[in-house]
């Protein structure tokens, strides 16, 4: 199995969903419009082969820990522990070498739940990127008749250790390149979210109302209209919105998380989560220098990507939800894309 193999999964709608070995990387979401016209709506590039040298978090499976771990450093049960700050003074996304890098295996699954699925799964040793235990995770890509993208984690420890596990595609509903997500509609259902300092994205622990800021999504409204707001929440997280939602009324069980809707091409991409969070971030470090697919330059607020997860730094503020994962336990997480 090379890194650039390309696993597809179709349903009868003409729904297609590609994605790559290395990083489980999704590379491209084909979803018809009303009309049943087809557009690729995730960001990123022609060939698999450009995808391995571009971003190497575009559409990729982030982990042991999704978002930041402030200074790199967690305790757990007395025992310190200091990962790689890869981020500034922050650990992002797993590390150097986090799990958007690796080579996952992939085997078809059947079940009378979805169209087509497949199981990538991948076993992280002690000490990887300085974590503690090993960690054995299994990640279902399922795509149901009822176009919906099921994306279900589970994994597995020997010994304590935190995990956060998120899927990084950037969504354009009006099709990858054309334009950027300001005119498009989101509504969350988060009436808090987990404001940031200036310091590359780190939290202090806080949970604020969305009430009276640009992050209140509410009611739903345009991308554009919060990012056009004066707020120094925008300008931390780097000239836009890279905030960690705080998914209203969180059990445990699968909820509505948000609607992204593009009026344009009339398509609208719901996203359901088991998860306490989901990072908002409307790729602001894009500057068009980088060209992504039909050579299209990949342009700042390009697509966004809607990330469910546990909150950014949660080891290191208790109440925060629990991030922390012993021998014995299942981490389970479910994220489901769904689109019409
Ligand atoms: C983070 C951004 C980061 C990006 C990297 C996002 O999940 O929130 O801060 O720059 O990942 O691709």
């Amino acid at each position: 199995m090379s890194s650039k193999e390309v696993y597809t999964l179709k349903n009868k709608n003409g729904v297609e969903i590609s994605f790559m070995a290395n990083g489980g990387r999704i590379i491209s979401v084909k979803v018809p419009d009303a009309r049943g016209e087809v557009a690729d709506v995730v960001v990123g590039y022609d060939t698999p082969e450009e995808a391995l040298a571009g971003d190497a978090y575009f559409g990729a499976l982030c982990g042991r820990y999704a978002n930041r771990i402030v200074e790199g450093k967690f305790t757990i049960d007395g025992v310190e522990y200091r990962l790689d700050k890869n981020n500034g003074n922050n650990h992002l996304h797993g590390g150097f070498e986090g799990f958007n890098v690796r080579e996952w295996s992939v085997e078809p699954v059947s079940t009378g739940k979805y169209a087509q699925a497949y199981k990538l799964t991948l076993v992280s040793p002690e000490g990887d990127q300085k974590y503690p235990g090993e960690l054995k995770v299994g990640v279902i890509y399922g795509l149901t008749e009822d176009n919906e993208f099921v994306i279900d984690y589970t994994a597995e420890t020997d010994k304590p250790t935190v995990i956060n596990l998120t899927s990084h595609p950037y969504f354009n509903l009006n099709g990858a390149g054309n334009g950027t997500v300001e005119e498009h509609e989101l509504q969350i259902n988060a009436a808090k979210y987990t404001p940031i300092d200036g310091d590359l994205g780190t939290v202090s622990g806080e949970i604020a109302d969305v009430k009276g800021t640009p992050f209140d999504f509410t009611e739903g409204k345009n991308i554009g209209e919060a990012l056009s707001a004066k707020a120094d929440q925008l300008d931390f997280g780097g000239g836009g919105i890279d905030h960690n939602f705080v998914v209203d009324g969180f059990d445990g069980t699968v909820r509505l998380a948000a609607t992204l809707k593009d009026p344009k091409s009339g398509r609208t991409m719901e996203v359901y989560t088991d998860q306490p969070g989901v990072q908002v971030y409307t790729g602001n470090h894009f500057d068009g220098t980088d060209t992504g697919k039909q050579g299209k330059p990949i342009v700042k607020w390009g697509g966004v990507a809607l990330e469910t997860q546990i909150f950014p730094d949660s080891p290191n503020h208790y109440h925060f939800p629990n991030a922390v994962l012993r021998p014995g336990e299942t981490y389970k997480h479910l994220c489901v894309y769904k689109f019409s």
